[in-house]
């Protein structure tokens, strides 16, 4: 049976467009401070962009952004994409309402026509579709191992052998992994590279470690499903971007960008 997709409306506060968090507490109740130190929405947002770019997202793509929160990385993705290809998945509804009123107003949002589900299980079958891209930035930084891997477990659900993952997680310092079970926020969470990795091989999936600058150190994966093969050092060499990519395209008769997931 085919699950509801909720209708989110934009918030009715005034002035979010205008009012940057300057002076919030990180984790207080403002979209911007919600997610992360208010100073550093618009770089931490924009990392994601450019490296789901790099990965090869084009406009045809489709996006799910999990735990996508008031947009930081998806409002970027939002004008890039065509309408309706972008989806987006977070328990808290106000947050995306906020960054959907000061990112866009409602004229924006009506022409973009971005998707969410208000949903805290990772259930992303929800959205009755895969994916080309899935993005989980500052998620696993804060979630115990059995979030992670339910995680990874529902993404193996809604992903075809062209979809790439990208995630974040905080590494181990100190050679132990966060044993937790709770979902820690403003705190953080750290895990070893193998505990991460072993995580995501249980979902049956592949896990690529690479380094990549985050503003807060947090390390990245790209996520497959087995035996694709994917070219990151090709991928963050800005291969996408190049005359030989173009001459590829053309010699292979995809110069219009598409979608292996409609
Ligand atoms: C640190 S913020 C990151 C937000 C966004 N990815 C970004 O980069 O701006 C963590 C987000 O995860 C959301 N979150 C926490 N637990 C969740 C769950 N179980 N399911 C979905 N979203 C969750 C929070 O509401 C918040 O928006």
């Amino acid at each position: 049976m085919e699950e509801q997709v909720d209708n989110i409306d934009l918030s009715r506060k005034e002035g979010l467009h205008s009012q940057f968090g300057e002076v919030e507490d990180i984790g207080g109740d403002h979209y911007r401070s919600f997610v992360g130190p208010p100073n550093y929405y618009d770089l931490v947002g924009v990392t994601q962009f450019n490296l789901l770019t790099l990965f090869g997202m084009r406009e045809t793509s489709s996006l799910l952004d999990i735990g996508c929160g008031s947009l930081r990385g998806g409002r970027f993705a939002i004008l890039y994409l065509r309408p309706g290809r972008y989806f987006g998945i977070d328990r808290e509804e106000w947050l995306i309402q906020d960054g959907l009123q000061s990112h866009f107003g409602e004229e924006q949002v009506n022409r973009r026509q971005p998707t969410f589900i208000i949903d805290e299980d990772f259930t992303f079958t929800k959205f009755d579709r895969k994916f080309d891209f899935l993005m989980a930035n500052s998620i696993f930084t804060h979630a115990p191992q059995w979030q992670v891997s339910k995680c990874m477990t529902e993404a193996q659900k809604v992903m075809v052998p062209e979809t790439v993952f990208l995630a974040t997680f905080f590494e181990s310092l100190d050679g132990t992994d966060y044993e937790g079970e709770e979902w820690l926020y403003p705190d953080i969470v750290r895990y070893r590279k193998e505990t991460i990795s072993n995580i995501v091989n249980d979902a049956g999936l592949d896990c690529h470690h690479f380094e990549w600058p985050h503003p807060f150190n947090q390390k990245w994966i790209a996520v497959t499903l087995p035996g694709i093969g994917l070219d990151v050092e090709k991928a963050l060499s800005g291969h996408v971007y190049s005359y030989e990519a173009a001459l590829e395209r053309r010699r292979t008769e995809t110069t219009w960008p598409g979608s292996a997931t409609n």
